[in-house]
């Protein structure tokens, strides 16, 4: 979900919903505002787009100066009008917006209807909030806000106003992004940076259990035990033009487009005269590698898929064994860390709570944090020791392109930095590597230029039912990300597997027909790809198969054949996810879907 609030001297609505529509990649199932109309609180939500509200509000005189807004991403309660947030007390003179998630709500929900009778009407967590600070209010609102979060367990950013104290907006942060915009006369909060930057660069960075107090005029910050703050002012230097589609028809397109410029500022901005990596933000020195003896690399989606080609990377060049999880499981594992344990985050968004909860268990346990993160200042980065920032600017499309090519990049720096410094890599090996990697932008610019093939592709290929996507070594890795771009934005049921696991199990679903994209860009598992091929081509299955130019052979096996420009074996992911993430693009375009905001998902999932 995503929330912003507005106190000042212009109209709230417009600055809400502009707001709101920078945040709709955390959510967009409902959306609702609450603004201070001629002493009252009056509350528009509605299910559906944030089109859907603008419509509404446009017929109603909402011209107050104050007022808080919600993207819903929905967790307790279906998408509805009733659901969608702000959420009031009984009698409408509190309004509450909620990102996150309320652990305890049904215990306290129970309590107020016994001891106050209260009459609910959502099913949501975020509607308790609202009877709470209700029930302890006695005419300070930032005291009953304090009496309420006292009560709440999980995770949340909340804003609150109140009819009683109409100059001012109350603020909490736990566990769910928060910042503050500062204006002349006028003040802001947002789930986001991007959602302020038309009014504002200047912002504070609300801290986890910190409560704001904004009026127009003054922005206080107090601990959770109620005493006040000093905040340095963060200054944002980025543009929102890199947030908006410059001509191309969505997000997503303009975000694969941009690989090349990615990868080559990852890579090409860390590189000195004699071409070795320079890591500023990380400080781990030989000693301290030499002293860890295991690695936990940890994320989710697609960032995690990024992980286990870190995984393949670090072991070959650091020589330190590397466990690569999905975060919503790791930290139920008990998993075995100490001080010589390295804990590795990769997050484009820094704020996705899985990632942040696992990264916060391993912290506890004595793990040194390193992360991999997109968004400056973003909870993730802020909470490690080290930090790599992949320079990939703001991604909105919801599937995820640029990150994971610079996260790619990212991971392979990393590995080759940990192999030089430890002395596990030579210089000689390490030269031809970082010699290699800054071929990449060209490599992947060429496949764009290409990109026709794959439309063609997409276009005979989009009414598919399942769509099976396999590979061996690093191809397995690739493969798993481009069958997940596919199922995020056309629906289509698909699957990715080892390819020498095929026969154990999964060809009995391969028929006349069925569309098997084989990835077969690993020198020394060509002959065993190319039997794979024949397998699943025997079971009658259409086989396109993503090989290096030069690799001929397989075009007497499959039934066609995108070429990528040749490289080294183990950097072939940057480059054979393009043409997947080309495909997935244009089969949902074929098929009429929104791409950008695909059904049922959420850009940063700030919930657990
Ligand atoms: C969400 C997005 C995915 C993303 C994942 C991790 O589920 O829909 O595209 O890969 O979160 O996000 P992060 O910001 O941590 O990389």
């Amino acid at each position: 979900c995503g929330i912003v609030g507005y106190i000042g001297k212009r109209e709230a609505t417009p600055i809400l919903i502009d707001g709101l529509s920078r945040l709709e990649y955390r959510g967009y199932d409902s959306a609702g505002i609450a603004v201070f109309n001629d002493g009252e609180i009056c509350v528009e939500k509605y299910k559906g787009r944030l089109s859907v509200l603008e419509e509404h509000v446009k017929e109603k005189n909402l011209n107050g100066t104050i007022g808080i807004g919600h993207t819903r991403w929905a967790t307790h309660g279906e998408p509805s009008d009733i659901n969608a947030h702000p959420h009031t007390n009984c009698a409408g003179d509190i309004a509450v917006i909620h990102n996150g998630i309320i652990e305890n709500y049904l215990k306290l929900k129970e309590w107020l209807i016994v001891e106050k009778g209260v009459h609910f009407k959502s099913e949501t967590d975020t509607e308790v909030i609202a009877h709470l600070i209700d029930y302890f209010y006695e005419g300070d609102l930032l005291d009953a806000v304090y009496k309420a979060i006292d009560k709440m367990e999980g995770a949340y950013a909340i804003g609150v106003i109140c009819k009683e104290e109409p100059d001012k907006i109350v603020a909490v942060r736990k566990d769910s992004p928060l910042i503050v915009g500062l204006g002349d006369g006028e003040n802001f909060i947002a789930s986001d940076i991007p959602a302020l930057l038309k009014y504002t660069r200047d912002m504070y960075l609300i801290e986890n259990d910190e409560v704001v107090l904004l009026t127009k005029d003054e922005v206080k910050i107090f601990n959770e035990f109620g005493q006040e703050q000093k905040r340095e002012v963060f200054h944002v230097d980025w543009d929102v033009e890199a947030a908006e589609k410059e001509g191309y028809e969505h997000f997503m397109i303009k975000e694969i487009y941009e690989q090349p410029g990615g990868i080559d500022k990852t890579l090409n901005r860390r590189l000195n005269k004699e071409g070795t990596i320079v890591l500023d933000g990380i400080k781990l020195t030989k000693e301290d590698l030499d002293k860890i003896n295991k690695i936990y690399i940890v994320a989710c989606g697609t960032a995690y898929h990024a992980g286990l080609v870190g995984k393949v990377a670090i072991e070959k060049y650091a020589k330190i064994p590397v466990i690569c999880d999905v975060a919503s499981e790791f930290r139920y594992r008990d998993p075995f860390i100490d001080e010589n344990t390295l804990f590795i985050a990769i997050s484009q968004s820094g704020e996705t709570l899985d990632t942040l909860a696992a990264l916060r268990e391993a912290k506890r346990k004595g793990a040194r944090i390193l992360s991999v993160v997109n968004v400056v200042g973003s909870s993730v980065a802020r909470e490690s020791d080290d930090v790599f920032y992949t320079w990939a600017g703001p991604e909105i499309a919801v599937a995820s392109t640029k990150a994971y090519t610079t996260q790619l990049t990212a991971m392979y720096m990393i590995a080759l930095h940990m192999g030089l410094t430890k002395g596990t890599l030579s210089r000689e090996r390490y030269d031809e590597i970082v010699a290699e990697l800054k071929t990449m932008p060209d490599k992947a610019q060429k496949i764009l230029d290409n990109y026709q093939i794959i439309q063609q592709l997409a276009d005979e290929q989009f009414n598919n039912e399942s769509v099976f996507f396999m590979g061996r070594g690093l191809d397995v890795e690739v493969a798993f990300e481009g069958s997940l771009k596919l199922k995020e934005i056309s629906y289509i049921n698909s699957f990715a597997i080892a390819a020498g696991e095929l026969k154990h199990g999964t060809i009995a679903l391969i028929e006349d027909g069925t569309l098997v994209i084989a990835l077969a860009t690993q020198n020394h598992l060509y002959d065993k790809m190319l039997s794979n091929i024949k397998e699943v081509k025997a079971r009658g299955a259409y086989v396109v198969a993503v090989a290096k130019e030069g690799n001929e052979e397989v075009e007497k096996t499959a039934d066609k054949v995108i070429y990528i420009p040749d490289t080294m074996d183990e950097l072939t992911p940057i480059l054979s996810v393009i043409p997947l993430q080309l495909f997935a693009y244009y089969v949902s375009v074929a098929r009429g879907n929104d791409v950008d905001k695909p059904r049922n998902l959420a850009k940063s999932v700030t919930v657990e």
